[in-house]
């Protein structure tokens, strides 16, 4: 349905012809074939893995990274919505043109204190923070060590800059101890919660390996900023570790409830030469004046309600005891993420259904997001939930159990 404010325009367009298009050449025609053939009608069995029932008004909606229930806070929207008014969009063009006091860099420093860091960098999105940092870091001649499940934008990074990259078995410091003895210092990657299983990073013995190796240390705290800490500051400066790591990096797209990246850095000359020397921040246009606004109220809110961390704690805790008690294995979950897995996209399908049908929404996590055939059902559990939104994710779990012991019986403990 076409929303009343634009029917002009985009009711036209929409109910035009579609234009004259010029025909793809043969080699990339059959490369978007394949994956017609192959992954929908193959793999996914006729549908597209992402669109399965839609969810009503009393489904339990687990698929946003809103952990503190921020996206739709009235005080976010409202300084949104001000400065919308008061200086219309702002600077569309790289973020190098900012300088003095412009609002952004205020924020910055803000959220650069926020993580424990003496000064930070903000970016369009946390794709373009990791990309940008690791190109800034990393070159030919340094290698890159990541976990193995640490985020995509960390891998593409490092293999932009062209850095020989070796991943380490996930939360194991002993392998990458053993891989930074092989291969010498260079610059170490994690997350410090896991985006597709939910389980925390050993960070403290990652320091050490970091220490002792000479190398570079980057912790991506997408999924604890805001969440972690006693006022949200994430995992690193709440375990009281940001002294001991050089790039913090952040998606805004979480608990901040923004769309935007966040680069920390342990050294304040980083900043400019990050602003120059990576391309995202070059050749890209910054942020617009009323998100940055919003992430500003948003900062103020994440420090200020301690209440929406300890709901949310208390939830995941629940959730994890509980559906955990029902013999799910649960891949070390120790956040407010809690998968289960389902094998092969068909099973995840199939998962998918069975909890869509009794109300409850997940995201479905599949290749290359996880590797081939370690597909999950993503809860991404948020303060707002209710008691009653927890027992029926934990009913439904239960419901499923005997039909889900059919379709992916390793995803069981007992
Ligand atoms: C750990 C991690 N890092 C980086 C990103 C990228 O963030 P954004 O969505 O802001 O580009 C994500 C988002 O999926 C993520 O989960």
């Amino acid at each position: 349905m076409v929303p009343a404010a634009h029917s002009g325009a985009l009711a036209a367009l929409l109910s035009s012809d579609s234009p004259p298009a010029s025909v793809l050449p043969a080699a990339l025609r059959e490369r978007v074939m394949r994956f017609h053939q192959e992954r929908v009608r193959g793999t996914w069995g006729g549908g597209i893995i992402t669109r399965g029932r839609a969810p009503g008004p009393e489904s339990v909606l687990l698929t946003s990274n809103d952990y503190l229930a921020l996206a739709a806070d009235p005080r976010i929207a409202k300084s949104m919505g001000d400065c919308l008014a008061d200086v219309g969009t702002g600077v569309l063009a790289s973020g190098v043109l900012l300088h003095g006091d412009h609002p952004q860099l205020l924020l910055e420093q803000g959220l650069a204190a926020h993580l424990g860091m003496p000064a930070g960098i903000l970016c369009q999105s946390g794709w373009d923070a990791n990309l940008g940092l690791l190109q800034s870091v990393a070159d030919r001649t340094t290698p890159v060590y990541i976990d193995l499940i640490a985020h995509m934008s960390l891998w593409q990074g490092a293999r932009d800059a062209g850095a020989p990259v070796y991943g380490f078995r996930h939360n194991d410091p002993a392998h990458l101890r053993r891989k930074t003895a092989e291969h010498g210092p260079g610059v170490i990657c994690v997350d410090s919660v896991y985006s597709s299983n939910g389980s925390l990073c050993p960070l403290g013995e990652i320091c050490d390996v970091a220490e002792e190796s000479g190398s570079v240390l980057v912790v991506d705290e997408s999924h604890s900023l805001g969440t972690h800490g006693a006022h949200g500051e994430g995992l690193t400066a709440g375990l009281g570790l940001a002294h001991r790591v050089h790039f913090q990096v952040a998606s805004l797209s979480k608990a901040f409830a923004g769309r935007a990246g966040f680069v920390a850095c342990c050294d304040p000359e980083f900043v400019d030469y990050f602003r120059f020397e990576s391309y995202p921040a070059i050749f890209s246009s910054t942020l617009l004046p009323h998100d940055v606004a919003g992430l500003a109220t948003a900062l103020e809110a994440v420090r200020t309600d301690d209440w929406r961390r300890t709901r949310l704690r208390e939830i995941s805790t629940r959730v994890r005891d509980e559906i955990g008690g029902l013999g799910y294995e649960l891949q070390g979950s120790d956040s407010q993420i809690v998968s289960l897995q389902t094998g092969p996209d068909r099973g995840g399908i199939q998962v998918r259904d069975l909890l869509e049908e009794r109300g409850v929404f997940g995201s479905m996590f599949f290749a290359p997001a996880v590797p081939n055939n370690r597909t999950l059902v993503r809860f991404s559990l948020h303060s707002a939930l209710t008691d009653d939104d927890v027992t029926r994710l934990v009913d439904a779990c239960r419901d499923i159990r005997d039909t889900y012991a059919t379709i992916w019986p390793k995803g069981l403990t007992a």
